[in-house]
């Protein structure tokens, strides 16, 4: 019984049972009570009665009473009120009793309601009598001249009244157990649409904690367990789409690592025997001009290795909830001016013009290496993708509380269909132009997730022809 609908059920059975329990027992007091004080008024009435019937027997015959009358009084009276009579003198002695063999005649009655009619009060009681069960006495003085002379006392069996009482209990008892029985079916039914998304709810969890991510349940409604679900089904989408993408991601890094470890292995094997394959397709001895150049090649792919390596780890470390960044006053503009001057090299050598534009001084709170790392992404991309003859221009501005970083280039542009994708992990227009310049496809990525743990974000326009601007906004200080 330790289940939440049991509870419950059992909760709203006890309170309906303790309310039909106070109604029985309300119900049948106060019938008692009612028919009771019928019987006790008629008792009276009958009493009253055969009073006014005895008295003028008192006054004729004092003090020895004429007790054949009056026996034949109280054995009428008893068969019309169904009561036992007596019929009792000055000093408490019966003279008369309705029961033919005589009964209590001559006996004195020491009953404390005769005592009070015998001092000139009606009075009544109940007692419970051997073999007779509940009896109802009353009993009322005979006056003469206001004094009393004797009384009439009237014996009536009450158990008519509990033998109807006791058909009432037993027919009130039957309904009661047979409300009890409907509601406990109700209340468990309730309990039941209460708690049955709860367990539905329960079991989906259990499923999903075995790694079963495709768990949803229905809502319906909108009561507190709906939200509940609701909020479940939210949990359990946001974990699987997470899922989807972890496996994805792992995927792609597999795939990404085979490439460059499939090409060393390729050129290893013939380093190592001294020959491979030949002119006609046969085999030649290696010279060393041959070793240099395998060297050179391998050197290249793990350098490739190497940097995709680095470029996970970094992204790894990235997004992991406990990066640390160190945050400082950056001097934005500064330091955007110093990378231009440190890449101009590079750009010469790739034939693209590389400059400033526009340099607001503005200055930002954030961690020096990793910006650097922000702009050196975008400055390589765009030397790589604009091409030869090409240009890039580096601004920095201020734009109300913003300091907005722009790298634009005036290259080739990136299609409308690729734009949306660019900063996703591996994405890539042209992979293997990317590859040439020794793209990981990771870089923007990393852009992204730093410039958000700065606080900032990073957009792209693009248009085909035209040329492609980055733009990084950054809270100023
Ligand atoms: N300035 C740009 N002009 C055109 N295409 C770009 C530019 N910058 C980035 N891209 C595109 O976005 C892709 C993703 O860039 P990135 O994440 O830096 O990876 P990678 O440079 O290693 O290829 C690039 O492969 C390229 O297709
Ligand atoms: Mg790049």
């Amino acid at each position: 019984m330790k289940s939440l609908a049991a509870r419950l059920a059992a909760t709203y059975l006890l309170v309906v049972f303790l309310a039909l329990a106070a109604v029985d027992f309300l119900v049948l007091g106060s019938i008692e009570a009612f028919t009771l004080r019928q019987r006790e008024i008629a008792t009276f009435t009958s009493t009253n009665i055969a009073v006014n019937q005895v008295e003028p027997f008192y006054r004729d015959r004092q003090p020895g009473i004429g007790e054949t009358a009056l026996i034949q009084i109280a054995r009428a009276h008893a068969g019309q009120s169904g009561s036992r009579v007596l019929v009792i003198d000055g000093l408490g002695r019966v003279v008369a009793d309705s029961q033919w063999s005589g009964g209590l005649v001559g006996r004195t009655l020491t009953h404390p309601e005769v005592a009070r009619a015998l001092a000139g009060q009606s009075a009544s009681g109940q007692r419970y009598l051997e073999g007779a069960g509940r009896v109802l006495y009353t009993v009322a003085p005979v006056l003469e001249n206001k004094v009393p002379v004797g009384a009439v006392f009237l014996s009536t069996s009450l158990e008519d009244i509990y033998a109807g009482l006791t058909d009432i209990a037993r027919t009130m008892l039957i309904m009661s157990a047979i409300a009890l029985l409907v509601a406990a079916l109700v209340g468990l039914g309730v309990a039941r649409t209460i708690t049955g998304p709860v367990t539905r709810l329960t079991r989906a969890v259990e499923r999903m904690g075995r790694g079963e991510l495709e768990q949803r349940v229905r809502v319906h409604g909108r009561d507190e367990v709906a939200t509940l679900s609701r909020t479940f089904n939210e949990m359990a989408e946001r974990l699987h789409e997470e899922d989807v993408r972890r496996r994805e991601f792992l995927a792609d890094v597999a795939h990404e690592l085979q490439t460059p470890v499939a090409s060393i292995r390729a050129m290893a094997e013939p380093l190592a025997a001294g020959r491979g394959p030949g002119p006609n397709g046969g085999t030649r001895e290696y010279d060393i001009k041959t070793y240099k150049e395998l060297a050179h090649d391998m050197e290249a792919q793990s350098e490739r290795l190497g940097r995709l390596v680095g470029d996970l780890l970094e992204l790894a470390r990235l997004e992991s909830p406990k990066v640390s960044l160190t945050m400082e006053d950056i001097d934005l503009t500064g330091l955007a001016a110093g990378l231009v001057r440190e890449l101009k090299p590079q750009a010469q050598a790739a034939g693209v013009d590389l400059g400033t534009g526009r340099l607001d001084p503005v200055r930002v709170t954030g961690d020096g290496l990793r910006l650097e790392q922000v702009l050196v992404n975008l400055v390589t991309n765009g030397l790589k993708y604009a091409g030869a003859g090409r240009r890039v221009v580096v601004e920095v501005r201020r734009r109300g509380s913003e300091a907005v970083l722009t790298v634009a280039d005036n290259g080739p542009g990136i299609p409308s269909e690729h734009v949306g994708h660019i900063f996703e992990r591996f994405y890539r227009v042209d992979r293997s132009r990317s590859r040439r310049g020794g793209g990981t496809g990771l870089g923007l990525a990393i852009v992204k997730r730093v410039v958000e743990l700065h606080g900032g974000t990073v957009s792209v326009r693009s248009k085909e022809g035209e040329g492609t601007t980055f733009e990084v906004v950054l809270p100023a200080r």
